[in-house]
Order: structure tokens, then sequence, then C-alpha cells
């Protein structure tokens, strides 16, 4: 990734102890230009202090470019509403890892690895009965996803060289995976993946499927998923993808990359709000429906409560995932001639706070978590494999970001800096003179 040619003839000034530095600024194909400050504490001794990362590139990506004033989401430089409307979700995981949109016969040819790499080593398999009842579903995904670099070490010493075949396994095993933790949870016997069938149909049917009851796919259902997986298939340098980001850049291997990666979408802050946005519509639902009482806890200054499915910190408009999801909702319970109460109560909810100073001058906005566990649910997911879900469809996101970290040349092992805030050099005390610290919690 050359990006010498992206420096611009601007420099950016800093003057600290009296004395100017220029410092590079390099410029973006879209949005914000970046200032180059790799010199910074070598010529200045300072660091920069950036809590959260708000300000703070980490690296130089052609993956993904989201605009948070415009509310616009681009894959590969492809909308994400044509690719939803259009696309497949292995046909864009495609996009994503290759960075350009396969021909009909490399489409073949990759459903052709991901369904020879479908099932998992039958030890695996005898992985799921050792977890104690109840386990969360994240940590289940999270364990077993690692445990893949101990059953494919071929992974750990030569990690680029087969990214493909890599990446199609990773991508059908974890669906595998998925489903069968979420099979052993219910006891039920294992549906094993069919050659024949989608990867978004293969996943349903070994979800629901029963000997007593074979599960009949519906193309309503299959497209549903295929557009629910395009739209949480990236987003740029959010948690989990710098988690995997960071921990790859330690040359650690895919599969353990993958697994920090899960680890950190599990947050409620991060993939884990959708299932806590179906847990609070429950809840409003359940207590009558007065969801006035959680938008005013919400606004209090002195309450935890946060109106989950609100707000992000990039998207300071609509979100568009969550407007496409929106209507994907309606579009799915019309179909199966469902009714969901939630779905209108969501609806409202959003309505009111869209009208609300509050959420108004902070520009919160439903997001990408709002309405999907609405059609989860409606095609019988349960609220706890909804993060499991996030995490099929931000696979394709996170191995495009692994491979495109190890080929920059630019890349080296991340490891921030700090402001120091401790104390000073201090004299040791042997235990028997010692008092009370006073510098305890400082
Ligand atoms: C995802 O980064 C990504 O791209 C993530 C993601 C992806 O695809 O990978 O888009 C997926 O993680 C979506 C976000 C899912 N999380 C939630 O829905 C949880 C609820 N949302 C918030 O916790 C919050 O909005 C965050 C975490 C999403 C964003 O947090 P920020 O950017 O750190 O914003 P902030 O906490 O500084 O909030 C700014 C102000 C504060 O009020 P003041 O202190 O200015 O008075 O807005 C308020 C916050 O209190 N605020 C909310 C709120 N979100 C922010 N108030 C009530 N309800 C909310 N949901």
């Amino acid at each position: 990734m050359d990006l010498k040619k992206r420096v611009m003839a601007e420099k950016a000034k800093l003057t600290i102890d009296g004395e100017t530095y220029e410092l590079p600024v390099l410029e973006s194909t879209f949005g914000d230009k970046a200032i180059d400050i790799s010199s910074l504490r070598q010529r200045t001794g300072c660091v920069t202090l950036d809590y959260g990362y708000m300000n703070t590139g980490s690296c130089a990506s052609a993956i993904t470019y989201l605009d948070g004033k415009q509310g616009t989401l681009n894959y590969r430089g492809y909308p994400i509403e044509t690719l939803a409307a259009e696309c497949s979700f292995v046909e864009v995981s495609y996009l994503l890892i290759n960075g350009c949109l396969p021909t009909e016969n490399e489409l073949r040819n990759f459903k052709g690895m991901m369904n020879k790499y479908a099932l998992m080593h039958e030890d695996m398999v005898h992985f799921f009965d050792r977890f104690p009842a109840g386990s969360p579903p994240m940590s289940i995904l999270s364990s077993m996803v690692n445990t893949l670099s101990a059953f494919y070490p071929e992974m750990i010493n030569n990690p680029l060289e087969q990214i493909d075949k890599m990446a199609a396994r990773l991508l059908s095993k974890v669906r595998t995976i998925a489903a069968f933790s979420y099979k052993k949870s219910l006891g039920q016997p294992l549906t094993y993946p069919r050659p024949d069938y989608s990867y978004c149909a293969n996943f349903l049917n070994m979800m629901f499927d029963l000997p007593v009851s074979p599960y009949e796919v519906n193309p309503v259902i299959v497209n549903a998923l295929d557009k629910l997986l395009i739209l949480h298939a990236d987003h740029e340098q959010n948690c989990s993808t710098s988690t995997v980001r960071l921990v790859g850049s330690a040359h650690v291997n895919l599969y353990a990359s993958i697994s920090a990666g899960i680890s950190a979408l599990w947050g409620p802050l991060h993939g884990g709000a959708n299932q806590a946005v179906m847990d609070m519509l429950e809840r409003i639902h359940l207590e009558g429906g007065n969801y006035k009482k959680y938008i005013d806890k919400a606004k209090d200054p002195n309450d935890s409560f946060r109106l989950v499915g609100f707000g992000h910190r990039v998207y300071k408009n609509h979100d568009p995932r969550s407007r496409i999801l929106k209507k994907l909702c309606d579009e799915v319970l019309q179909t199966l001639n469902l009714s969901n109460p939630l779905l209108d109560l969501a609806k409202e909810i959003e309505e009111v706070a869209l009208r609300d100073d509050y959420f108004v001058e902070r520009h919160l906005y439903p997001n990408v978590d709002f309405y999907s566990g609405i059609i989860y649910k409606s095609i019988g997911i349960p609220n706890d494999m909804f993060t499991v879900m996030f995490a099929l469809g931000r696979l394709p996101g996170w191995i495009a970001h692994w491979k495109e970290m190890w080929d920059d040349e630019n890349w080296r092992i991340g490891r921030p800096r700090q402001l120091y805030i401790g104390p000073k050099q201090r004299r040791f005390v042997a235990i028997g003179d010692r008092k009370v610290c006073d510098e305890r919690f400082s």
C-alpha cells in the first residue's frame, strides 16, 4: 500500500515548546484526510492521547467506507443498498476478501471450497458435550474458532499462502459451529451440511431440521438471512475489527485473531446490542408498552440506562443498514403472515425519539441492531443466538481486514503509547516497616 503518492502539498503545523513542526497530510479517496504523526514522538518527544480512538486512524484501508454525516455505507466502492438487493452473502464475502465481485466461475469455485470445508473434525464435535448447559453461545463460538488452529495447524506457519482456502474454510466451518452449538444447547441431534444447499439454506437447515420434522427451506427466509448477513459483513475499524487487526499484528494465525474479534463483538455496546434491544423491547412490551418511561430513563444523566440500538460512534445520521432492516422487517412479517407487536413498538420508539431534542441534539438514530433482532426472532432464531448471527455476518469483513493488514508493508505490531500519571520513583520499604499506602488508588 504505497501512501507516498497520497501526501498532499499542504502540511499540518504543530507548535509546542516554542517550536513549530510540519507534519505530512495524506489524501483519502473519500472522507477524512489524515495527519501522519508517525514521526511525532521522535521529533517532539510527545505522544497523542485519544480515548476510544475517536480521532485516530489505525491504518489505511481500501475495504469499506462509511459517511457518518450522509448516512452512507460502501463495500469496495459498491453501495450497501445495491449489494443487499442484488447479491448473495457468499458473493459479498468474496468481494470483501478479494476486492472485486466474482465471475460465475470464481463464485462456483468459492462455493465448492466452502462445501468441501463445511464439516468440522469429528473430534471437535465432542467439544460441544463438555460445555455446561446454558453456556453463552458467543463463549462457545470464540472457543471453537480458536480450537480450529489446533486442528488445522498448517494455518499457523504460512498464514497468507492459503488465504483463499482458509477464508472459505472459516466462513463454512463457523456456520456449522454456530448451528451445532444451537442444536447441542437443545440436546437435539446434529444435522450436517448439505452440498446442494446455499450458504443460508444450509445454516437454517442445520439449525432447525429434525428427524421427526424435516425442515422445509423457505426462500423468503433464506433471502432475509442473506440480506441480514450482508448488512453486517463489514464496517471499517469498529471495535471487533480493530481487535482482529491488533491481535493479528503480532503474527497470530487467522483463527485465533478471529476468535479475539468474536470476544470483542460480544460486548453489549457493540454486537451484543442486538440481543439487548430484543430484551429491552420484550421487557417494555411485558410491562404494558410504556416505552416513554424508558426514553426518559435514557435521557436521565443520573441513570446508566441507554436506549439500546440507538446511537453510533460514526453515524450522526440514519444508519443505512437500519433503514434497510426496518423495511425488511415489514416484508418478512407480511410474507410469512406473522405479526409482531415488538415491531410496532420499535417503530413508535424510533418516531418519538427522533422528535425528542435529547436524541436530535446528540444525533442519536437507530443503528444496525435496533431492528435486526425482530427479523431473527421471526425466522426462529432465539435471542441468545443474535450476536452469533452478527459474528457470522461480520466474518468476511474480519478476514478481509486481517488479509489487508498482512499485505500492507506499512503494518507493524500494534503497540500504543500512553500518558503515564502514576507515582514518581519511590523508596523501597521492607515489609515489616510498611505503613498504609497513601497512594494505593492514585
Ligand atoms: C455496533 O463501530 C461500529 O461500526 C459498530 C457497529 C458495527 O457494525 O460494527 O456499527 C455495530 O456496535 C452498533 C452500536 C450498538 N450499540 C448500542 O446500540 C448500545 C447503545 N449505544 C450507545 O452505547 C452508544 O451510542 C455507542 C456505544 C454506540 C456510541 O458511543 P459513543 O460514540 O462513545 O457516544 P457517547 O457514549 O460519547 O455518547 C454521546 C452522548 C452522551 O450523552 P452526553 O454525555 O453528551 O450528555 O450521547 C448519549 C451519551 O450519554 N448517548 C445515549 C445513547 N448513546 C449515546 N443516550 C441514550 N441512549 C443511547 N443509546
